[in-house]
């Protein structure tokens, strides 16, 4: 680790209190000025670090750059262990995670970004990521699941993403099936698993779960203004807000992604239903039914009822609300 690192190490594990500057010196086996040296540079790259003489060195509270050293306080159990990679601005979490995940990298290792180029939605769509209002993030999994129980990944992570949310902002977070992110009719996350099929074995080689959320966006392009917002209005300024909800994110995650065929989740996923109970059109190719969400089964489907009765479990696809005019 460089001495920056470590710098930032110490002054994370003190966030908010004063961290004595030749304490930290002897600690760290350098001298005063080098340590001085570091924190200029840190203070350069935008870290808000207070030097007062006689007292030392104090990360401020609110100060919200998202490193590995600045999630790491906040990891609880199996999470601890997940090896972060924090980047500034990438294309897409997701496309290089799956490149990670092919040349071998372990489960557990999560690339996030302050910022994507090329962010990528589901059904080949864009996911708008601008720089610094939001946390994008990919996790690599090596599941011993099926292909046909892929599902179960998304919907797990929609769980885990909800309650981080709800933790975070007290708000009340519902779930469009599959796994779009709801506060207060407007989508605030969206989520796109991508995996590689073991042909061999029939099962999954390797999924990358790729979460996007507005944390503090306010401006959207024209086409997602109606449809998109964000979880927090104003951020608060008295903690790392994005770095606690990406830890708060991937215990989540962590404690899901080992309970996936035990499906008591998807108890949590239902009580956020955004669809159950509504009318709405399911899209197939080019065509468009009328449809009724009545439930959601134990493998995560969709059930929907046609108005000639007949009913139909969905495991993927696309749907969309019916409005009443
Ligand atoms: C959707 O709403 O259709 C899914 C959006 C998923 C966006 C996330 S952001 C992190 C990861 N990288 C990507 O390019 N996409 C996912």
């Amino acid at each position: 680790m460089q001495l920056k690192q470590k710098i930032l190490k110490i002054l994370e594990e003190n966030r908010g209190s004063n961290v004595n500057g030749a304490l930290m010196a002897e600690n760290l086996t350098v001298t005063r000025s080098a340590v001085w040296k570091n924190i200029r540079q840190l203070q350069k790259e935008g870290y808000h670090i207070d030097a007062v003489p006689n007292r030392g060195y104090c990360l401020k509270a609110s100060n919200d750059i998202l490193t590995p050293e600045s999630i790491a306080p906040y990891l609880k159990g199996k999470a601890k262990h997940f090896n972060l990679d924090v980047r500034k601005s990438v294309t897409s979490t997701n496309t290089i995670a799956k490149e990670m995940a092919s040349e071998g990298a372990a489960e557990g290792t999560v690339l996030l970004a302050t910022e994507q180029t090329e962010g990528r939605g589901r059904m080949g769509r864009t996911f708008y990521s601008p720089d610094s209002t939001g946390l994008y993030l990919s996790l690599i999994l090596r599941p011993k699941l099926d292909i046909n129980e892929s599902l179960l990944i998304t919907t797990s992570a929609a769980v885990a993403v909800a309650q981080a949310i709800e933790k975070l902002t007290g708000k009340e977070v519902q779930i469009k099936w599959v796994n779009d992110i709801f506060i207060d009719g407007k989508k605030v996350c969206g989520i796109l698993t991508e995996a590689s099929l073991n042909i061999e074995n029939g099962g999954l080689e390797y999924a990358v779960v790729g979460i996007g959320i507005n944390v503090t966006t306010r401006e959207f392009p024209t086409d997602l203004e109606k449809i998109a917002g964000s979880i927090f209005v104003e951020q608060p300024q008295d903690q790392p807000t994005t770095s606690i909800l990406a830890a708060e994110v991937l215990n989540n995650l962590s404690d899901s992604m080992d309970n996936l065929t035990n499906h008591s989740y998807l108890s949590e996923y239902k009580k956020r239903s955004f669809l159950i109970g509504k009318e709405l059109y399911v899209q197939k190719g080019n065509e468009s039914k009328p449809a009724k969400a009545i439930d959601i089964d134990d493998r995560a489907r969709l059930i929907v009822k046609y108005p000639d009765g007949t009913k139909e479990a969905l495991s993927s696809g696309e749907v969309s609300v019916r409005t009443k005019l």
